[in-house]
C-alpha cells in the first residue's frame, strides 16, 4: 500500500464512521504564537478542544503536514523526520476512550490488515508526582477486550510535567492535554515478534498516538479537569507505509527512497556504503524535505524564528552534502521531492530560486570559515573547545569536518570540551525557543482574545486608510502582551497614515460594536464579502466573524462580545517583513 492509498482508507474509514474531512492547515500556524510550526493535527483545532464549537461538527478527520524541529540534531536514525504527514482523528466532544480505541484497532487490523500478533500498547501507568491523575486501567481493559494479550500491554509511569510518552500536549505552554495510549508494530519480518512487549525495543515501532484528552494545563502549570473531554489522534504516514511495505528503514519507503538515489547518483555513494554515509544522506534527504514544505508556506532564510529554522535547516543540508562530497545539489535533489509530492502542486520555481541563493551564500561563509581555520592552527598545536565551537557557531562547521581537517594536519582537537560547549549551547536555545510557547490563542484568556479582535478591527482600517482594497492579512501572531499584523503592502507607512489607523481603530472600538458570528458554507461567506482563505473543500461549513457593518472575516475565534473591551489601540512599530509585506506590532492599553 502506498501513501496516497494508505491517506485515502483512513479517511474514508472515518468518514464512514460520520467524520468530517477537514483540509491540512498551513505549517506556519496562523494567529498562533505558542509554536513557530504546526507540529500536530490537532495545532489548528485547540480553539474547538477547548470547548468553541466546530462548524464542521464533533467527528473530524485530516491529513496534516507537520514539522518537528525540537531535535533536528537527532535526525539520522530510521523513523524520526523533520517533515511528516499525519493521518489524524478527532472527536471533539463526542466520543471518548472506548469508541476510539476500538476504531484505532478496527483500522489497523481490518483495513490495514496488520495481523494481531504483531500489534502491543501502551497505556498511562500514572505519575508520582501528579496522584490526581490516575493510572489508565481502563484502556488496558479496553485492549484486552480486542484480545490484546496483557503482555503486549505496558503502563509506562511519569511523563506528565515534560510530556513523554503516555501524557501528550499542551501543544505549547498551555492547553488541552491529557494521558495516551500508544500502538506499535513489530517491524521485523524474520524475527517473530517477542511475546512480551519492550517498548525500549527498537523493534517495536509506534505508529498511533490516541490521546485522551481530558485536562487543560493552566498558565501557572496546574493540571485542571476539562470542560469537554476529547479525542486526538495522531498515525505517522512515513512510518505506516514503510511497515506496510514491510520495510526496516522509513528511507527505503516511497516518499524517500527517490531522494536517497539522486543524492547516491550525484555523491557516487551508496547509502549502505557506511554508517556515516547513511547517516549523511537521510539527514540530507529530510532536511530538505522540510526546507521545501516550509519554503511552500512563504517563509524565506531569515535570522528570526521560521526563517531562522529554516536557514539551520538548510545550512545542515549543505554541510552534510560536502561530507559525502557534493556542492551546489540543493535544487538537483528539490526537483525529486516535487515529483513525489506532485498531489501537492508544490511552487518549485521559487523555492529553487531562493535555496539556490541560500546554498551559493552559505558555501561563501563556509569558504571564510575555512581561511579563519587555517589562521588558527598557525599558533596553535590544536584545537581547542573554544575554536571548534566558533567554527561550528559562526562559519557552520559540524564537528565532523573540524576533526578531519584536524586529522590532515595532525592536530589533536578537544572534542570532549566541544561538546560540553555544544550542549550548553542547545540548552540556551531549546530555553529561548520554550520562551515561544508563550500562551496564545491556547490560552482563550481575555488579554489575546481583545488582540485577536482589534487584529481584525485593523485589517479593515488598514484597508480604508490606506485606500486600496487589495491589501490582505498575511499572518499574524498573538501574544497576550501585543499583536503582529502582517499585511501587503510595497511601502513604509507615514507617521501620518500610522495616526489615522490608529484613530480609526480607536473610533471604532468607541462605537461599542458587538462581534457577532455567523456559520455558513464558504460560497456563502465569499458571496457575503468576507476576508479570508476561500481554497477550501466543497461544502465546508465557516465561522463568519462581522463587526458591525465594518469588518467581516472567516475566522474560527475566539471573540470578545463588544469592541469596547478592547481599551485604546496603539501602533508601536511599522517595518518590513519580507518583500511586499509590511509588519504592524500593536498593543491595546
Ligand atoms: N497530537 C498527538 C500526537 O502528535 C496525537 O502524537
Amino acid at each position: 500500500m502506498d501513501r496516497k492509498e494508505l491517506i485515502k482508507k483512513y479517511i474514508k474509514f472515518f468518514k464512514l464512521k460520520k467524520h468530517f474531512e477537514i483540509r491540512n492547515s498551513p505549517l506556519v500556524p496562523e494567529n498562533d504564537p505558542t509554536v513557530l510550526f504546526t507540529t500536530a493535527g490537532m495545532h489548528p483545532l485547540v480553539p474547538f478542544l477547548l470547548g468553541e464549537k466546530h462548524p464542521q461538527g464533533k467527528r473530524l478527520v485530516n491529513v496534516q503536514q507537520c514539522i518537528r524541529t525540537g531535535d533536528i540534531e537527532e535526525v539520522g536514525d530510521t523513523t524520526h523526520h523533520t517533515f511528516f504527514e499525519m493521518l489524524g482523528n478527532w472527536s471533539v466532544g463526542d466520543y471518548f476512550k472506548k469508541e476510539a480505541i476500538e476504531m484505532s484497532f478496527g483500522f489497523l487490523t481490518k483495513v490495514l490488515k496488520l495481523p494481531k500478533e504483531r500489534l502491543a500498547v501502551t497505556v498511562f501507568g500514572g505519575d508520582k508526582d501528579f496522584p490526581q491523575i490516575p493510572k489508565d486501567s481502563e484502556a488496558a481493559e479496553i485492549w484486552k477486550s480486542l484480545e490484546i494479550p496483557k503482555e503486549r500491554i505496558a503502563f509506562i509511569s511519569g511523563g506528565v510535567a515534560t510530556s513523554d510518552d503516555n501524557w501528550w500536549g499542551p501543544a505549547g505552554k498551555t492547553g488541552p492535554c491529557g494521558t495516551s495510549t500508544e500502538m506499535f508494530y513489530w517491524k521485523l519480518n524474520d524475527v517473530p515478534a517477542p511475546k512480551e512487549f519492550n517498548p525500549e525495543d527498537d523493534n517495536w515501532v509506534e505508529i498511533w498516538n490516541d490521546v485522551l484528552m481530558e485536562y487543560v494545563k493552566d498558565k501557572d502549570g496546574n493540571y485542571n479537569e476539562a470542560k469537554q473531554k476529547n479525542i486526538d489522534t495522531g498515525m505517522g504516514v512515513e512510518r505506516t507505509v514503510a511497515i506496510l511495505n514491510g520495510l526496516e528503514d522509513n528511507y527505503l519507503a516511497e516518499m524517500w527512497k527517490p531522494i536517497i538515489e539522486k543524492i547516491e547518483l550525484l555523491s557516487k555513494h551508496k547509502y549502505d556504503e557506511s554508517e556515516e554515509i547513511t547517516k549523511a544522506m537521510r539527514i540530507i534527504a529530510d532536511h530538505l524535505k522540510a526546507v521545501i514544505f516550509i519554503m511552500n508556506g512563504g517563509v524565506v532564510p531569515g535570522n528570526s524564528e521560521q526563517g531562522y529554522v529554516l536557514r539551520r535547516l538548510i545550512r545542515r543540508t549543505i554541510r552534510f552534502g560536502r561530507i559525502i562530497g557534493i556542492e551546489n545539489f540543493t535544487t538537483k535533489v528539490a526537483d525529486t521531492i516535487y515529483s513525489i509530492y506532485e498531489d501537492y502542486n508544490l511552487n518549485a520555481k521559487k523555492i529553487n530560486l531562493e535555496l539556490a541563493k541560500e546554498e551559493k551564500n552559505f558555501l561563501k561563509t563556509l569558504e571564510q570559515g575555512l581561511r579563519v581555520f587555517e589562521k588558527l592552527i598557525q599558533t596553535a598545536t590544536g584545537i581547542s573547545s573554544k575554536n571548534a565551537f566558533l567554527l561550528y557557531q559562526s562559519y557552520g562547521f559540524p564537528i565532523e569536518m573540524t576533526r578531519e581537517l584536524a586529522k590532515e594536519r595532525k592536530l589533536k582537537i578537544d572534542e570532549e570540551g566541544f561538546q560540553k560547549e555544544l550542549t550548553k549551547h542547545q540548552k540556551l536555545s531549546r530555553t529561548a525557543s520554550a520562551g515561544k510557547f508563550k500562551s496564545g490563542l491556547a490560552d482563550n484568556s481575555d488579554a489575546t482574545k481583545k488582540l485577536h479582535t482589534a487584529c481584525h478591527i485593523l485589517n479593515q482600517a488598514l484597508r480604508e486608510v490606506l485606500e486600496d482594497e487589495n491589501i490582505f492579512q498575511k499572518g499574524s501572531n498573538i501574544t497576550p502582551e501585543r499583536l503582529r499584523f502582517d499585511f501587503n503592502f510595497d511601502r513604509k507607512l507615514t507617521d501620518e497614515e500610522k495616526r489615522k489607523i490608529e484613530n480609526l481603530v480607536n473610533k471604532k472600538i468607541q462605537e461599542n460594536i458587538p462581534i457577532t458570528m455567523k456559520e455558513m458554507t464558504l460560497d456563502e461567506a465569499k458571496s457575503t464579502g468576507a476576508q479570508g482563505v476561500f481554497d477550501s473543500k466543497y461544502g465546508e461549513k465557516v465561522k463568519v466573524y462581522s463587526i458591525g457593518k465594518f469588518s467581516k472575516e472567516i475566522c474560527a475565534g475566539p471573540h470578545v462580545q463588544n469592541t469596547s473591551e478592547l481599551g485604546t489601540f496603539k501602533i508601536k512599530k511599522e517595518q518590513s517583513s519580507s518583500a511586499g509585506v509590511r509588519r504592524i506590532k500593536g498593543i491595546l492599553e
